[in-house]
């Protein structure tokens, strides 16, 4: 990847983020990270990025972070769909006006790629548990979809202006190693923890709403994949769907089988069938993730314990 060597990952200090510059990194690549630490751990970026710790909506924290890029990916944002509700103001904030600030701070001709991360939370519910593909309606249900609607919209109008070719990519649910715990994002991380101190996984609702848990290094090659070769929007999932019902028992078996999943009233803003459609991916991007829930919940559970994460 000729020209596109000197990257900035904001975010990076995140859960993806932070997967993603260790993947660039290995590539040969010099990567720049900017992230304010709100959710990211300084301790997961590793020593040979350049950590700027800052703001994305601080314009000499941006201008520094992108001096002497050529390709960006910008991850940082606050993420969480429920908690987009109470805090609606700070995320659209960090997510729809942190992007325009990067935006209008990008140097002119020298940033060669734009990869924005987007979510799967920009599309409207769907009415049964297929695959969704990227032309389904993006009517999003809760603040943090629609700051992430906006920032594609904007990215789209102001880079397609510029010249700049961007990649959109939808993730999808996330999972693997290095997330942190919160009482908001993540279901596995969220079970795994709460079940490893004793208490049962909580779901809300009936838990047959359905999801698409794909593993974190499919989501950075994904990410890495349409650089220098695909511009548009893709979705990154595995296009399989797994209720949280399953999902909690495949923690429970694997961790404290004494106990049984709760249920609490369903939460505004949760789509009822959220599973990726990707033959988009796998034809522009050569996608094709090759991780499972079932295979690689035992790295989740023995990284959270050894994290000593609590709840
Ligand atoms: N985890 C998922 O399942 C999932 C699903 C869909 C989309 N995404 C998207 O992927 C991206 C990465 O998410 P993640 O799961 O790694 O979450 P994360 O919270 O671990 O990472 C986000 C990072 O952004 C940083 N950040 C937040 N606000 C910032 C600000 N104002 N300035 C600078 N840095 C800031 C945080 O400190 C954190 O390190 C996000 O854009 C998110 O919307 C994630």
């Amino acid at each position: 990847m000729i020209g596109f060597r000197r990257a900035l990952v904001t975010g990076g200090a995140g859960f993806i983020g932070s997967r993603l510059v260790t993947a660039l990194l290995a590539r040969g690549h010099d990567v720049t990270v900017l992230d304010n630490l709100s959710a990211g751990r300084r301790a997961a970026v590793e020593p040979r990025a350049r950590l700027i710790v800052g703001d994305v909506r601080d314009p000499l924290a941006v201008e520094d972070a992108l001096s002497s890029i050529d390709c960006v990916y910008h991850l940082a944002a606050q993420v969480t769909i429920r908690g987009s509700f109470d805090r609606f103001y700070e995320d659209l904030d960090t997510n729809v006006m942190g992007t325009a600030n990067l935006l209008r701070r990008l140097p002119s001709g020298a940033v060669k790629w734009f990869v924005l991360a987007s979510s799967m939370g920009v599309y409207a519910d769907a009415p049964a548990p297929r695959p969704i593909d990227e032309s389904h309606p993006t009517t999003p249900i809760s603040p943090y979809g629609i700051g992430k609607l906006a920032a594609e919209q904007v990215a789209t109008q102001i880079l397609g202006m510029r010249g700049v070719p961007l990649t959109i990519v939808r993730y999808f649910n996330t999972f693997g190693p290095g997330q942190a715990f919160t009482p908001y994002v993540g279901a596995l991380t969220i079970f795994i923890t709460r079940l490893l101190a004793g208490k049962p996984p909580v779901i809300f609702g009936d838990g047959e709403q359905q999801r698409d848990f794909v593993h974190v290094d499919d989501i950075v090659a994904g990410t890495m994949a349409g650089v220098g070769r695909a511009t548009g929007v893709y979705n990154l999932g595995t296009g399989r769907g797994t209720s949280l019902n399953q999902l909690a028992h495949l923690a429970i078996a694997r961790v404290e089988p004494s106990l049984a999943p709760t249920y609490e009233a369903a939460r505004p803003g949760e789509l009822r069938y959220s599973v990726a459609g990707i033959t988009a991916a796998r034809e522009a991007l050569g996608f094709a993730p090759s991780r499972s829930l079932e295979a690689d919940i035992d790295e989740v559970i023995a990284e959270i314990r050894q994290r000593g994460v609590t709840s």
